[in-house]
């Protein structure tokens, strides 16, 4: 495919995306943007990975890796880390991305201002996704590590409903099912509806501490999670997604197309067939061409019969390739479903209902103004 420096149509990036789809090449990069990270949660270890030491790339050369990405067609490009938002230029990354790709952006929310929001939205990116495992704060904190997470959190969710100048453009809370929050997840449901915004859940992968101690072990699940999808309209993960949580936590859901239909680029360039894989990289953007990238994300893949993780980006892709369901698939990736439908008339009746604990930061349905974060570095 030839490109010019000129951005892509939206429509266009759709056809686009389609035909990568469609010759079987990679559809989903997720691109991690810095390993630093501000926050310590127990079930990540990112925070004190050692490539978060590692020189990050530019603006400049993110704006060439997009662009030279975009010979395999557009890419759904999901910028994470680490938290991202210690660049304090990711709108401009974004805007970068978004000339050829759909950017996505995955944050704890720490550092989301009214500016920030302002600012990814006017860059055109097309979903943000908040991190919210728990409907009680002072569970949030405990797991994240740090007081205040939770309410900054859902002062982000609503910063960035706010702040959106596109109707496709799409705010989701996303929680991590661990060992103790699957009864959490219908107070997220109902708190992310009073804020107009979506919610995806992906279980614990243990891959990133070694450790199975926050997996889920409390029975079947994913009945739960297809009945709880079947009541709450903004609950946006892909139903054959939520299906196989309990495969994954009995051994693993074979068939992963990482290398082939997904990969991930590292805040130093190196590219790998999974972020877990990130230890054996088999290119590095800057450095190969992309029929050389393609080539050993392809052989890479080959015989891979890893079943480890079932992460969003993993289940979701995946889902795009099973007989009859793209279009089931495609709307839950990308189409513009503009702000979730707000469930609830009166917001504050039902989220005071959620807090019946009493520990509710919540006042009339926004957020009390929390510890202002500490600025990016
Ligand atoms: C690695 S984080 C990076 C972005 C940002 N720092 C955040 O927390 O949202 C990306 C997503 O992975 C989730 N995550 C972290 N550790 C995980 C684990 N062990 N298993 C599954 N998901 C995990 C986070 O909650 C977040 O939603
Ligand atoms: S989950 Fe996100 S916020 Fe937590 S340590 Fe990992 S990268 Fe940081
Ligand atoms: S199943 Fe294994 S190879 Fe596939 S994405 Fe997960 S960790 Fe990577």
């Amino acid at each position: 495919m030839n490109i010019d420096h000129r951005p892509i149509r939206a429509t266009d990036k759709k056809w686009r995306l389609f035909r990568a789809w469609a010759a079987r090449h990679p559809i989903w990069c997720a691109w991690q943007v810095t390993y630093r990270c501000n926050f310590r949660c127990r079930f990540c270890q990112y925070w004190h990975d050692p490539m978060g030491r590692s020189a990050e790339p530019t603006v400049a050369d993110y704006a060439s890796g997009a662009k030279k990405l975009a010979s395999l067609g557009t890419l759904l490009v999901s910028l994470a880390g680490g938290e991202p938002l210690l660049r304090a230029d990711l709108p401009q990354i974004v805007e970068a991305i978004g000339r050829f790709h759909f950017p996505f952006v995955t944050t704890n929310g720490w550092f989301v201002t009214p500016v920030v929001a302002r600012d990814l939205m006017r860059a055109g990116v097309w979903g943000v996704s908040v991190s919210i495992d728990y409907a009680r704060s002072d569970r949030h904190d405990a797991r994240r590590g740090i007081e205040g997470a939770w309410e900054q959190a859902w002062r982000a969710v609503e910063l960035l409903s706010a702040a959106r100048v596109h109707k496709w453009q799409r705010v989701n809370v996303i929680a991590v099912l661990m060992d103790d929050n699957a009864d959490d997840l219908e107070g997220l449901l109902e708190m992310t509806a009073a804020r107009g915004a979506y919610f995806m859940v992906q279980p614990y992968g243990r891959l990133k501490t070694g450790s199975r101690a926050y997996e889920h072990n409390d029975g079947p699940v994913a009945p739960r999670l297809l009945e709880l999808r079947r009541r709450w309209p903004n609950f946006l993960s892909n139903p054959y997604y939520l299906s196989r949580f309990d495969d994954h936590l009995d051994g693993g859901v074979s068939g992963c197309r990482a290398g082939r239909s997904f990969f991930n680029i590292d805040s130093t360039g190196d590219i790998a067939i999974c972020v877990e894989r990130r230890s054996v990289p088999v290119a590095n953007l800057y450095r190969h061409n992309v029929g050389t990238i393609l080539r050993r994300l392809r052989s890479a893949s080959a015989g891979n019969v890893c079943a480890e993780c079932w992460y969003n980006c993993r289940g979701e892709v995946e889902s795009l390739y099973r007989p009859g369901s793209l279009l089931e698939s495609l709307p839950t990736l990308l189409f513009d479903r503009g702000m979730a439908r707000r469930r609830n008339a009166k917001p504050e009746e039902k989220v005071r209902h959620a807090f019946a604990s009493g520990d509710s930061a919540l006042y009339n349905g926004r957020i009390k103004v929390g510890p202002v974060p500490t600025g990016p570095e």
